[in-house]
Formats: C-alpha cells, sequence, structure tokens
C-alpha cells in the first residue's frame, strides 16, 4: 500500500465485553492491518447492541475520520448477531463486493463460510468491513481483501486512483 491509511478494530462480543473472554480476533485483526501498512489509532470491544454498534462505527466516521474500520464478529444468526444490521444502518452506500470476495474465498475453506451475514460499506469517508468473530474466520475473511481495500480507499479519500495506471490487483 503506498498510502498509509488509519485503521480502527471494534470487536463486537457480550463475553469479551463482560470480560468473561478474551478478545482473540480483534488482536488478529490489528496485527493483520498493521502488517498491511495501516496504522491502527482505536481498538474497542463493543457489547452485540445494535445501537451501541452504530454508536461507535458513527464516530470512528464522523468525530476521528478513520479510513478504514473493521469490526469482528456478530454476523452469524444467533439472535444477538446483529453486526451487519448496524453497519448498513450507518452507511450511506454499500460496498457488497468486498463481502461477496470473503464469502466466495472462504467457501473454499469451509461451507460454514456461507453462514456469515458480513456486510460492508461507506460512512463519509469511512470504509466499514464486517468480518467474522473467531480469530481463524477472521484472519481468512480479511486475507481474502486486504490487498484490494487500499485502492478503494484511495478513491474514497481523493488519492491516486486510476484503476487503469496505478492499481496493482493481486
Ligand atoms: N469464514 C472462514 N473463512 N472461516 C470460518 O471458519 N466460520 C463461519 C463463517 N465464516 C468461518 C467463516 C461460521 S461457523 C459462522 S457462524 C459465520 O462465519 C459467522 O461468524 P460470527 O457469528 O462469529 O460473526
Amino acid at each position: 500500500m503506498e498510502e498509509q491509511f488509519t485503521a480502527a478494530v471494534v470487536t463486537v462480543s457480550d463475553r469479551s465485553f463482560r470480560g468473561e473472554r478474551p478478545d482473540g480476533s480483534g488482536p488478529v485483526v490489528k496485527e493483520l492491518l498493521e502488517g498491511a501498512g495501516y496504522r491502527v489509532v482505536r481498538v474497542e470491544i463493543v457489547p452485540d447492541e445494535q445501537r451501541e454498534i452504530e454508536g461507535v462505527l458513527t464516530a470512528l466516521a464522523d468525530k476521528e475520520d478513520v479510513a478504514l474500520v473493521a469490526t469482528t464478529g456478530g454476523t452469524g444468526f444467533a439472535p444477538r448477531d446483529v453486526t451487519p444490521e448496524a453497519t448498513i444502518a450507518v452507511c450511506q452506500r454499500l460496498a457488497p463486493g468486498i463481502p461477496e470476495a470473503m464469502r466466495q474465498a472462504s467457501l473454499a475453506i469451509t461451507s460454514r463460510a456461507m453462514l456469515s451475514r458480513a456486510a460492508a460499506g461507506i460512512r463519509g469517508r469511512t470504509l466499514i468491513v464486517n468480518l467474522p468473530g473467531s480469530p481463524k474466520a477472521a484472519r481468512e475473511n480479511l486475507e481474502a481483501v486486504l490487498p484490494a481495500l487500499g485502492h478503494g480507499l484511495a478513491m474514497l479519500r481523493g488519492g491516486p486512483a486510476d484503476c487503469a495506471g496505478t492499481a496493482k490487483p493481486v
């Protein structure tokens, strides 16, 4: 990635929020983002409450102007899995190709990949991407899309975004 973008990691988990389970996936996502050249400026843990998830996503986009917000957890079928709903509620434009690519890559690993309802979208100058909650699944999903995200952020934030010229698809 030529330009260094800021990023935030939001772990969505009732149990991690209450301190009943260590946050396994947040550190994995942070490490992957830093390895790809992102400057991780915020790490948050929130419960599986749509209003609270919306609140933290909105603050990271509107107040902190973070370029990329990666959430982990709350994308499955459990009654309290509402991360995609919170994400869709705060985004002005959706980016369906990102979760499509994550699920396509993940289906080669496990058929359970279809059970992730992850969404991705844009609020202002911020791209929000949902990842599943297990450290393994979060890693596999993020690795599938990370090489393309920098070009999207360059377009979103007014950087060099000539698809034909500067793009280096992986
Ligand atoms: N994707 C990959 N690459 N690897 C996985 O192990 N687990 C799946 C799916 N996506 C998985 C995956 C499972 S079992 C579930 S239930 C969903 O992600 C949703 O996970 P979440 O509820 O923790 O967000």
